[in-house]
């Protein structure tokens, strides 16, 4: 800048005097010489005559303009710097500058020229136009760069460079020296403007942000604001940012950045499952394109969002009823995808079921059974598992596992009743069903599938199978022949219920046959003979009474009961009025005192009815003879004997014969003793009434085996006999209910006594006894 100075108004001006060497006068003044100067004497220089000047009209012209510059003094001839003379007015920048000038004289004209060299004064300082001077300088101008700052003169050379954004500006002050004497100088403020250049890059405020974001959160969430700045200005300092894409295109999408402001928000979905931490490239670049990058974190925390899921594995669907308690049925595995305490997960059970969960290795379970199981109780179960996490709020889920108890044979059939009991009328139809039995068992299927059978037993020695037979499937019984109420009352039967199970499983129940009579078996009449034979004749004593007992007819019915509840009746006699015969007792009586008019030979023709419905009958002839004597009745001895008589015949002739004597003390004693408590003074029976002992129950068994009857047969209700033993069965029979409800026999047993005779023993039926015991 000094350079400049020098260079710029490096300027010298010489005043050189000189004379017109033809005479013309020059003078050499400075200029701006106040008025009145005295610049020189010219009527000396040129020679006048003082005194005349005056006279002569002495005075200055100026060649070419009108300004009189200077004048003389006419007195002394001295030129007077008339004008201001300013040189660079006149001659501006020109090198010399010359005032030509000219004296005129008149008296005799005379010209003489004279030139006034106008020498320059350094009258003006050096002077800047603008003032203050305004230059701008990229502060990216290189050293040694040059800046003209006048026209041509002066420049500014960068001798250090510039930094704008240490200072934007500069201001220099231009001192401008002239060369003249004193030397005169100018100043000018020259403002240098830094002007930008982009050279700062954008900075981060960070080089690594982090941030921490739930997942889940929602779009536009706020994750960070980064920011960087640029020290620029301008549009070099206009910041747009945006994720460096490169490097991974799935994460961009999730996040957005706003390029104007720097704030990162959530874009999409953000599932910690996915993607724990996402590590993002942002660039900051400014308008001119200089770029610089951070690095942003974001970590994503979790939020309890996953329900834990639970797996079956293994469960074993048929868990058999009989396994032990501790029986592992099913493992179940529990995941949950969230982490730290969102993943810890608590299983349960729901109470009342037999069965736990119990913890094995991680997140493993184990299903175990607690208690015995009972298929035939809870044939299948429904257990919901529980699993919840420990998250805030907790998230739990369920599944239900559907466990079916498998069957084992464990229940035997079981009857429905204890024991079953069959009537059934004899004579039945072979085939009728008598009862059928039921037994339930409760397990499945085959296991559950009860078959009957019957047991292998005897009945009176035959294979009970030959009795009755049994649906092994619907359990009813049926009779497989006819039954006879006199061959057997009652019989019992096994049945077996058995089920299919592997081992079967059985249970047996009795049945208990009871056979009811039917009206079956007519009265059968022992005695007298039925034939009627003529040997069966009654001595009658001459002397009988009224009352007296003669004979007594003698039947059995095999039926029972009512059926063999017999009643005498005399259908046909000789004399109506003579005899009667007791209703049931079949003993005949005389009705009155016989008479010397009877005839000896008296035929009584009785029919013995049962009571059964309807009722059979057996008619017998009975012959009484009135006399003292046998041997006066003539025509026995014309009573025929047949030879082709039964054995029992001959037997009974026999038997009669023999015990007649001790029989008939018997009876006289039997009498007496009760004629006797009876305070009955008169003798009923004075006569012998032939009544074979073997007739007499129960000791006709002892009669021998001629097919008439036999020793198993158990008869009873001998009514005729007024046998102790008889009444007791006649009164089981009644409470058999063998006779119909509204029969005249419902009399209370202490009506039958004197009857039947002092039975002592309790009337009841006995079941639980056997069948001799039946006996009072
Ligand atoms: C178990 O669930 C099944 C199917 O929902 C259903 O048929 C069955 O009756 C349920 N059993 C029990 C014991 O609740
Ligand atoms: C019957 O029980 C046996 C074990 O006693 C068992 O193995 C079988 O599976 C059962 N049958 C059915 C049909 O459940
Ligand atoms: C049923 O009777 C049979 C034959 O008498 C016998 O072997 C079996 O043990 C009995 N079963 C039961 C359950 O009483």
């Amino acid at each position: 800048m000094h350079d400049c100075i020098r260079d710029f108004w490096g300027i010298l001006l010489l005043l050189y005097a000189f004379k017109l060497s033809n005479g013309d006068v020059s003078y050499s003044i400075p200029e701006e010489m106040k008025r009145g100067s005295v610049i020189g004497n010219i009527a000396k220089d040129i020679g006048l005559d003082l005194g005349r000047l005056s006279a002569r009209r002495a005075r200055v012209d100026s060649e070419d303009n009108g300004v009189q510059y200077c004048s003389v003094n006419l007195n002394t001839g001295e030129l007077l710097v008339q004008e201001r003379i300013d040189r660079e007015g006149l001659c501006a920048k020109k090198t010399s500058c010359i005032l030509k000038q000219e004296l005129v004289l008149e008296n005799p004209l005379e010209l003489h020229r004279f030139t006034i060299r106008i020498q320059d004064i350094n009258d003006n300082a050096p002077q800047f136009v603008d003032d203050p001077l305004r230059i701008e300088i990229s502060e990216s101008a290189v050293k040694g760069a040059k800046f003209v700052v006048g026209r041509k003169h002066c420049e500014l050379i960068l001798d250090k460079e510039l930094d704008r954004e240490d200072n934007n500006e500069l201001s220099l002050v231009l001192t401008a020296f002239d060369g003249g004497s004193p030397q005169r100088s100018g100043t000018v403020v020259i403002h240098v403007t830094v002007l930008d250049a982009n050279d700062n890059a954008p900075v981060f405020s960070q080089t690594v942000y982090e941030a921490s974001l739930p997942e889940n959160s929602p779009p536009d969430t706020l994750v960070i604001t980064v920011t960087a700045t640029d020290a620029d200005e301008g549009l070099n300092s206009e910041i747009t940012y945006q994720f460096d894409h490169v490097t991974d295109d799935d994460n961009s999408n999730v996040f957005f950045i706003d390029s104007k402001s720097g704030q990162v928000v959530v874009k999409n979905k953000i599932d910690y499952e996915r993607m724990k931490s996402y590590e993002l490239q942002i660039s900051a670049k400014d308008g001119l394109g200089l770029v610089s990058y951070a690095t942003l974190i974001i970590d994503i925390t979790d939020v309890n969002d996953n329900a834990p899921v639970i797996d079956l594995k293994s469960v074993t669907n048929q868990i058999p009823e009989n396994v032990p308690p501790g029986t592992q049925v099913g493992i179940i595995n529990v995941q949950d995808r969230d982490s730290g305490n969102n993943r810890q997960v608590r299983c349960s059970l729901q109470t009342g079921v037999p069965f736990k969960l119990v913890a094995s290795i991680k997140n493993y379970y184990s299903l175990v059974s607690t208690e015995q199981l009972d298929r035939e109780l809870v044939s299948d179960y429904n257990i919901t598992i529980t699993a919840t996490d420990e998250g805030s709020p907790p998230l739990s889920s369920s599944k239900t596992v559907h466990l079916t108890v498998a069957d084992i044979n464990d229940n035997p059939p079981v009857f429905e009743e204890q024991s079953y009991s069959a009537h059934v009328t004899e004579n039945n139809k072979p085939g009728s069903t008598l009862c059928s039995v039921a037994a339930r068992d409760p397990d499945w299927r085959q296991n559950g599938t009860v078959v009957y059978s019957l047991l292998p037993a005897e009945v009176n020695g035959a294979p009970v199978s030959s009795y009755v037979s049994v649906n092994g499937d619907t359990g009813l019984i049926h009779a497989v022949r006819a039954f006879d109420y006199e061959q057997f009352r009652s019989f019992k039967v096994h049945v077996m219920a058995r089920d299919n199970g592997s081992p079967p499983l059985s249970s047996n129940v009795t049945v208990n046959v009871f056979i009811s009579d039917v009206n079956d078996n007519s009265p059968q009449i022992l005695y007298p003979s039925p034939e009627g034979n003529s040997f069966m004749t009654e001595l009658v004593p001459k002397a009988a009474h009224a009352g007296s007992l003669v004979s007594k007819v003698i039947a059995v019915d095999a039926d029972s009961g009512q059926n063999a509840w017999l009643s005498y009746h005399i259908v046909k006699s000789t004399d109506a009025g003579l005899f009667t015969i007791g209703l049931h007792s079949g003993e005949i009586k005389t009705q009155r005192d016989i008479s010397e008019s009877d005839s000896m030979k008296q035929n009584l023709i009785v029919a013995v009815k049962d009571n059964g419905q309807p009722p059979l009958s057996a008619t017998c002839s009975m012959f009484l003879l009135i006399s003292d004597n046998l041997a006066e009745v003539p025509e026995l001895k014309d009573i025929s004997y047949d030879e082709r008589d039964s054995k029992l015949t001959s037997y009974l002739i026999i038997a009669l014969v023999s015990v007649s004597t001790f029989f008939l003390t018997f009876i006289i004693i039997v009498l007496g003793v009760r004629f006797c408590r009876r305070r009955k003074p008169r003798l009923l029976f004075d006569g012998a009434v032939a009544i074979p002992s073997g007739y007499l129950p129960p000791n006709y068994a002892d009669v021998d085996g001629t097919g008439t009857l036999r020793s198993t047969y158990n008869y009873d209700g001998y009514m005729t006999t007024g046998s102790r033993t008889s009444d007791f069965k006649f009164v089981s029979s009644y409470n058999d209910n063998t006779l119909p409800a509204d029969q005249t026999l419902r009399k209370s047993p202490t009506d039958f006594s004197d009857v039947f005779g002092d039975c002592d023993h309790s009337p009841e039926y006995r079941p639980d006894l056997p069948e001799t015991h039946r006996y009072c």
